[in-house]
């Protein structure tokens, strides 16, 4: 496997993504981690991201200058590069011009990482910084119009410097580069797929797990859908499942739920009705943060009662992906929501955590998930907020809101699944806010609620663009909407992206 030291930069998970996609297990460390700590975990080769900072500014993130001499294969990406020339005894400055974008890169040396390569070869930069004189032992491998050193190589020590980013798709050979290095300079084999790291992720939970007993919140979202099943698969019957339905879910959610994971995997599940329960805590409640806490408060309080009830637990599954893992240490945003995980528990927390899927991305977690015989109306299922319908009913939730918004819901999902567009879509979804418009059906007049229809596309929820869905397709759900849901006289569309909004409406 490899290791890719983060340096701050953009796209270091991209680096991460594509290495994989090489079929060669990676994982990401901050740059500071002790280099003794880098080197005892044996990895064949070492990527250096970049970064937004200049490496001659006091303060620059480094690498300790011993890594450079343990004998694994190195290669720097942009701040990486431009790190190895400073600390190898190159020379950085701030470029004349900067380079952004698509550019020109003239290759000097077609053998090494190069091999196969045209004379001009297209590349993508971003940096501001250039390599001006590479270290000693160092040939000038690529130069551009502004960069007189757009990378560089000492293979006889195995370290490479690439100025421009191999890991955007706007190299087009990018990923040859990277095969290069990964398979030719350090020696990996390409072979890492998902049934090797299912494999080995049950052994290593079987014996984690020892004779245990272990707990898991299931939710019927994807992750922890998947690492459930994961877990099933590695220590079964000493796997319990909590599924506590809030009265919050969408249509058929719930029988789904019970359908695959008691019946199909004959998992055991703790399915636990507590609809009432909610429903009566929310009673009044029209403020979103406090709809958000009692919701989140209930959930853990239902969830330590049913763990109670089941004696000893030794481990807690949580369905953690790797972009969680990356991005908690750094996010330091204000809060525009109090977020509730199902896995959000309390901080007391008795157990200890088992967290299968922590070194994969969201498309890997769905490979796993077919991979272990999940199906395919679970694996493939948009994300759907902890409080569920709660913060899509706006305002106070009651029964019959949610009884609306819960049929409406269906339809919209029904039509864009017919459509054909389930799976390119983010998320897409109804939502019932507190108005009432006049209208006419038949001969009547009528004083009904309007249904707002939400679509939006994105790759990580951070921001989020609103779906050009065909007219067609509006049409459609319009008229059922209004045909089939009662209370429903009006039906609108929302045009707006995040930022300035969010997906969910509250
Ligand atoms: P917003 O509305 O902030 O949502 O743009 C971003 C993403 O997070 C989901 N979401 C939640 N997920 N608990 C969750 O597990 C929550 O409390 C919650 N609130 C929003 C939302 O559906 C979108 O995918």
């Amino acid at each position: 496997f490899v290791l890719v030291l983060d340096f701050g930069g953009q796209y270091t998970q991209l680096i991460a993504r594509r290495i994989r996609e090489c079929r060669v297990y990676c994982e990401i460390l901050p740059y500071h981690t002790p280099a003794e700590d880098i080197v005892s975990r044996r990895p064949k080769g070492i990527v250096f991201s970049g970064g937004p900072s200049s490496v001659y500014q006091e303060g620059a993130p480094q690498c300790a200058v011993s890594l450079y001499d343990a004998g694994i294969p190195i290669l720097g990406i942009c701040y990486g590069m431009q790190l190895m020339a400073r600390q190898l005894g190159g020379t950085v400055s701030p470029a004349e011009r900067r380079e952004y974008g698509k550019t020109e890169l003239e290759v000097l040396d077609g053998s090494g990482l190069f091999r196969g390569l045209e004379d001009r070869e297209r590349c993508w930069m971003s940096h501001g910084d250039r390599v001006d004189a590479p270290p000693p032992g160092f040939a000038v491998t690529a130069r551009t119009a502004h960069s007189p050193v757009a990378a560089m190589a000492d293979p006889v020590r195995k370290l490479f410097g690439l100025q421009f980013h191999p890991e955007v798709r706007h190299t087009p050979r990018g990923v040859q580069i990277l095969q290069r290095f990964l398979y030719e300079v350090c020696g990996c084999r390409g072979d890492w797929t998902m049934s090797s790291f299912l494999e080995d992720a049950v052994a290593q939970i079987r014996r984690e797990v020892g004779d245990g007993r272990v707990l898991c919140a299931l939710s019927g979202g994807v992750d922890s859908s998947v690492a459930a099943a994961l877990v099933h698969r590695a220590v079964g019957d000493r796997l319990t499942c909590v599924f506590v339905d809030h009265g919050l879910l969408r249509q058929g959610e719930s029988e789904q739920v019970r359908e695959t994971f008691a019946r199909r995997f004959g998992m055991r599940l703790v399915h636990v009705e507590a609809q009432d329960r909610f429903l009566d805590r929310l009673a009044g409640v029209e403020d979103p943060e406090a709809k958000r806490r009692i919701i989140g408060t209930e959930f853990i309080r239902v969830f330590e009662e049913e763990a109670a009830k089941l004696g000893p637990i030794d481990f807690l599954v949580q369905g953690t992906i790797y972009p969680d893992v990356v991005e908690s240490g750094t996010a330091t945003g204000a809060v525009i929501k109090t977020h509730h995980n199902v896995g959000g528990l309390p901080e007391d927390i008795r157990f200890k955590l088992i967290e299968p899927l922590r070194w994969l991305f969201k498309d890997e977690v769905r490979v796993l998930g077919e991979e272990l015989g999940l199906p395919e109306e679970i694996v493939w299922r948009q994300p759907f907020p902890g409080p569920g319908l709660a913060v899509r009913v706006l305002g106070e939730v009651t029964r019959e809101k949610l009884e609306c918004l819960r049929a409406a819901d269906a339809v919209v999902d029904e039509e864009i699944r017919r459509a054909g567009l389930y799976r390119q879509v983010w998320q897409s979804f109804a939502v019932l806010p507190p108005i009432r418009s006049v209208g006419v059906m038949g001969d009547e007049r009528t004083y009904g609620y309007t249904i707002v229809i939400r679509a939006v596309e994105s790759v990580d929820a951070m921001t989020a663009d609103w779906v050009r869905l065909p007219y067609e397709v509006l049409e459609t759900m319009s008229r059922r909407l209004v045909n089939e849901v009662k209370g429903i006289n009006r039906v609108v569309y929302d045009i707006t992206s995040k930022p300035p909004g969010t997906i969910e409406w509250e």
